[in-house]
């Protein structure tokens, strides 16, 4: 292995500059590799956009949001969408990805990514061409690893969020909803309310009624609690009920725009509490800015490991963290079912143990 290419796929994270910082650095230093950066995500393989980077390329980019490879979109080149007489239809374009990648002799590539991106790099690995994965996604909802990049970011933006909302919230009396990202998992939406010492917490995981909702409001207004916290998942669905989906984009890789949970049960939640009620959310502040010390750390390893990983030969396999070590997991066993908050763990029960309600009782 001489060369090596980089791409960051999906939505944007924070630490993605590290972890792209981490890889150039080790490639170079240690093994005396070079790094090609792929622009724009697996776009950046049909279009041959690309970068060479050097250690000059990632001076001081340690601790900034976003990512120098252009931007992070959801192409997926296996069902790449192309204009066909005015109709959308879709095309293999792998092929014409791996007959580039060899022109440029790039010999194998890490794709930073989530359940969507590295399961595009399962493919060109089935297909035979070498990629080792690197987890990201604010949602931390990614199998086979104790964390994904960027989560951390993200639960320190949310509970920042909670504090400041208690404030205000207690001023006024009135009941705050926090609604906070996580699609299919309420991993930031759990860890943050915990964290922010919430009253109540919504996820996907466990269905809730408006009636337990009001209930814990009203149990609190008895006790002389003139306020209340209320952190939504996007994702969250009433008992029986659907998740609430804001806008359907027609020919998208990733059609489902979610958001309105909060104000969706805002009214309901004002008329059976008789308290005003308000909606914050938080959206992509969540993805945005400089990582904290945790995930500026946690990026450099993953990043350094999976050039070892590469140097190695693991093709096919993606870093994770497990009990506190970098290790390497089959990729398949990362993106086979995405992981979600446990009804029954320990952390549910630690919050509900504090007094906090999911809704469901
Ligand atoms: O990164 C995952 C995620 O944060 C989801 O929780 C959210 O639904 C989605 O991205 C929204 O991303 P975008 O608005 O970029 O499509």
């Amino acid at each position: 292995i001489k060369r090596i290419g980089v791409l960051t796929g999906g939505g944007d994270c924070p630490g993605l500059n590290a972890v792209i910082r981490a890889v150039v650095k080790t490639a170079i230093n240690q093994y005396g590799l070079e790094v090609y950066g792929i622009m724009d995500g697996f776009g950046g393989l049909i279009h041959n956009q690309y970068t060479k980077l050097d250690v000059r390329s990632v001076s001081g980019i340690l601790p900034r949001g976003g990512t120098i490879l252009g931007t992070t979109n959801r192409d997926n080149p296996f069902r790449y969408p192309v204009k066909k007489n005015g109709e959308t239809v879709y095309v293999d374009k792998s092929d014409e990805i791996i007959a580039n990648l060899k022109k440029l002799e790039i010999d194998a590539l890490i794709i930073i990514g989530g359940d969507g991106s590295l399961s595009i790099g399962k493919e060109f690995w089935d297909k035979g061409f070498p990629v080792i994965g690197i987890p990201k996604t604010i949602d931390n909802d990614l199998s086979a690893t104790d964390i994904t990049f960027g989560f951390d970011t993200a639960l320190h933006t949310a509970t920042d969020a909670i504090d400041k909302l208690h404030t205000t919230a207690e001023s006024h009396h009135r009941v705050m909803i926090l609604e906070v990202m996580g699609r299919y998992a309420g991993w930031i939406a759990l860890e943050a309310g915990i964290a922010g010492g919430a009253d109540v917490i919504l996820i996907p995981e466990i269905p809730f009624t408006i009636e337990a909702v009001c209930r814990k409001i009203r149990e609190r207004k008895d006790n002389g609690k003139k306020f209340s916290i209320i952190v939504v998942a996007e994702g969250a669905r009433k008992k029986g009920g659907e998740m609430v989906v804001a806008k359907v984009i027609p020919d998208s890789a990733d059609p489902i725009r979610l958001g309105g949970i909060g104000s969706s049960i805002a009214e309901e939640i004002e008329k059976c509490s008789g308290m005003e009620t308000r909606v914050t959310v938080l959206g992509h502040l969540q993805r945005g800015g400089s990582p904290t010390p945790f995930d500026r750390i946690l990026s450099t390893r993953y990043g350094a490991c999976a050039v070892k990983a590469l140097m190695e030969g693991k093709f096919g396999h993606m870093v994770c963290l497990r009990n506190t070590r970098i290790e390497t997991v089959p990729i398949a066993d990362a993106v086979k079912q995405l992981r979600k908050v446990p009804p029954d763990g320990d952390k549910v029960f630690a919050a509900k143990s504090v007094g906090i309600s999911f809704g469901d009782e």
